[in-house]
């Protein structure tokens, strides 16, 4: 019996988190299979592939977070769910009392409970956040090209500045996103201290990129 169904009402149009969510979702159901197998002997190598994966998913998520200028409250909040629920499986895990099979089913619809809240609330709510911004931002590149009609010459080539400075600490903040997907999702092993190390260099650098932004906006 699967546990956990996927549907359509779960999809954040972002790929990698969709394909990630995806993954977690059929080693929920990998877990529901050796329960009722009585694969006892299986329990602790499911639960550790659950809790790499959660872990990894979740770094993935907070780099996206913090890359995409989502606000810091709803950042902080998010980070906290991400590390309650790290404790809990991490709890469960080192417990090695969960051989009693009434035990292991209320993890199971604890697990289950947790995603789909998390998922259609928590996660959605930064997925909105992340297609707002697209829309936005194309929306100011249209503003900036139509306003271009009508300057003086002088205006024109304040205008040209302010957006050639724009393009290129937007260029910094792409690039510096390409890293931390560079080390989230490329092929090749990083040890964890290069993958660390990577992404909180780019994290850093988009931060500062960010700040000089809302500074440069705010002189317009
Ligand atoms: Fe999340």
């Amino acid at each position: 019996m699967t546990v956990f169904v996927w549907s359509s009402q779960f999809e954040l149009k972002i790929k990698v988190i969709d394909e990630q969510h995806k993954v977690l979702v059929a080693l929920i159901n990998d877990l529901e299979k050796v329960i009722a197998k009585k694969k006892t002997a299986q329990y602790s190598s499911v639960f550790s592939n659950l809790i790499k994966y959660t872990r990894y998913h979740f770094i993935t998520e907070e780099a996206l977070m913090l890359a995409s200028g989502f606000p810091l409250s709803d950042v902080n909040a998010h980070i906290k769910q991400h590390k309650q629920f790290i404790e809990e499986l991490d709890s469960v895990c080192s417990d090695e009392s969960y051989v009693s099979e009434g035990d292991l089913n209320v993890i199971l619809s604890f697990l289950t409970n947790w995603l789909t809240n998390h998922i259609c609330k928590v996660d959605r709510k930064l997925a909105t956040h992340i297609h707002d911004e697209n829309e936005i931002f194309s929306r100011w590149e249209e503003k900036q090209h139509a306003k271009e009609s009508g300057r003086t010459q002088h205006q024109l080539a304040i205008e040209i500045d302010y957006k050639s400075l724009m393009g290129y600490f937007h260029e910094i903040i792409r690039h510096a996103e390409e890293d931390i997907k560079n080390v989230l999702f490329c092929e090749q092993q990083f040890s964890p201290d290069t993958h660390q190390q990577t992404i909180e260099k780019a994290l850093k650098k988009i931060s500062m990129v960010r700040k000089a932004i809302g500074r440069l906006s705010l002189s317009q």
